[in-house]
């Protein structure tokens, strides 16, 4: 049965990815297309695969393509994004956005009862809660497009309530994997860049190389899963072969294996529960001989550490959390801020703001906004550089 997508955040990373998966398909009819300012190539996904809506985050963007494009419609701004979502008769959304950005349209899809496949990791990780509930009161199925939890929902399928005792997520180790704390002082923006394993837009893979991106995976798999932190575990796994792993109560462990290629979470969670034809080479364990294990080093990647705090903390933590990480990020990427600052900026904005209880998304937006403030003077102060 043919199922209408739209797509938020097609120019990205995983965008672009799930449009060769739709190329390929004859069951997913696309009705929209998303991007932040990225707007020619925009329009000309726009033009290739016939859709007649598009919406730009950002007004200036929107003006330009409104004017080189006049087959459809151009929206604008976040509430353009929204609209989409509401007005496209989707009856899949997948949000590819990058950063809270994303939290908005996530609850826009689950509030209308829209299924919701769901790269954007941060939306769980600020609104978790909310959003888990969203999702069920209003019956949308939220399947995850990360290849760990990807991983993970397939494992826990067969299983019972009750029979699975631990998530194992697998973390590549990223660019900087083996160096000491003392060694990771003065890396570069372009050596941080280098990801071993995956490709992927700068945010995730600067995430990648602190580890905070498996911090933030961290708290997606208690909420998706419902799972307690202490029972969700990270080990570093070079070879990015495992997705994921789940531990069972009988002594059994089952593990998900697969070339790292981000089509086939994609593909998965575009065609869930069904299973489709993707071009990705039949895994050859004699071919790679050996896989690798190590556990992660605490002490050269904090991150980890402040990720699980702020799980456990709960509230609004684990959305300031995110909004100092992605401050932080920027700035490093911008050449504000050393590599071992963007810890440290973390750190010191957990450690100014007091965790609220989350009573309404409107929490969360105020909690966000005062972790970027926070964030943004720490760095601009220089209190958190080295
Ligand atoms: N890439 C991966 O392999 C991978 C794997 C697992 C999970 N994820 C998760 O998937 C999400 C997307 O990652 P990505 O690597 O695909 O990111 P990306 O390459 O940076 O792409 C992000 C997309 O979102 C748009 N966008 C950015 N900021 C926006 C905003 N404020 N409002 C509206 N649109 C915005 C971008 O538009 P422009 O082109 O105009 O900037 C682009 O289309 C992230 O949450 C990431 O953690 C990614």
């Amino acid at each position: 049965m043919s199922r209408r997508l739209l797509i938020l955040g097609s120019t990205g990373s995983i965008g672009t990815q799930a449009l060769d998966i739709v190329q390929r398909s004859d069951e997913l009819d696309l009705v929209g297309l998303s991007a932040e300012r990225s707007w020619e190539q925009l329009v000309e996904q726009a033009r290739a695969f016939g859709v007649d809506r598009i919406a730009l985050a950002d007004a200036d963007a929107g003006a330009r393509a409104s004017e080189a494009w006049t087959d459809g419609e151009v929206l604008v701004g976040a509430e353009g994004l929204v609209q989409m979502v509401l007005e496209s008769g989707a009856d899949l959304v997948l949000n590819a956005l990058v950063g809270s950005a994303g939290l908005g349209p996530t609850v826009a899809t689950l509030g209308e009862g829209i299924d919701l496949a769901l790269a954007n990791k941060e939306s769980l990780v600020v609104g978790g809660e909310l959003v888990m509930q969203l999702a069920e009161a209003t019956g949308a199925q939220l399947i995850p497009v990360d290849s760990e939890h990807s991983a993970l929902h397939q494992l826990i399928a067969g299983e019972r309530a009750g029979a699975v005792d631990q998530l194992v997520l697998t973390a590549s180790g990223g660019p900087f994997r083996g160096r000491s704390r003392a060694e990771l002082e003065g890396v570069t923006v372009e050596q941080a860049l280098q990801h071993p394993t995956w490709a992927m837009g700068g945010k995730i893979t600067i995430d990648s190389a602190t580890l905070m991106n498996k911090g933030l995976e961290i708290i997606e798999a208690h909420h998706l899963f419902g799972t307690p932190y202490d029972d969700i575990d990270v080990v570093v796994h070079p070879q990015s072969i495992i997705h994921s792993l789940i531990h069972l109560c009988d002594g059994a462990s089952l593990a998900h294996l697969g070339y790292p290629d981000m089509r086939v979470p994609i593909s998965y969670a575009l065609h869930h529960p069904d299973r489709v034809d993707v071009p990705i080479r039949r895994l050859d364990l004699a071919e790679l001989g050996s896989l690798t294990f190590e556990p992660p080093d605490p002490e050269a990647f904090p991150c980890l550490r402040l990720a699980y705090a702020a799980g456990r903390a709960g509230g609004t933590a684990p959305c300031i959390l995110n909004a100092a990480n992605e401050v932080a990020v920027h700035a490093f990427l911008q050449g504000r801020l050393s590599f071992l600052g963007i810890a440290a900026v973390v750190e010191d904005t957990l450690g100014q703001l007091d965790a609220r209880p989350v009573r309404a998304f409107e929490s969360l937006y105020e909690a966000d906004r005062e972790a970027r403030e926070v964030a943004t003077e720490l760095i601009a102060d220089g209190v958190a550089a080295t």
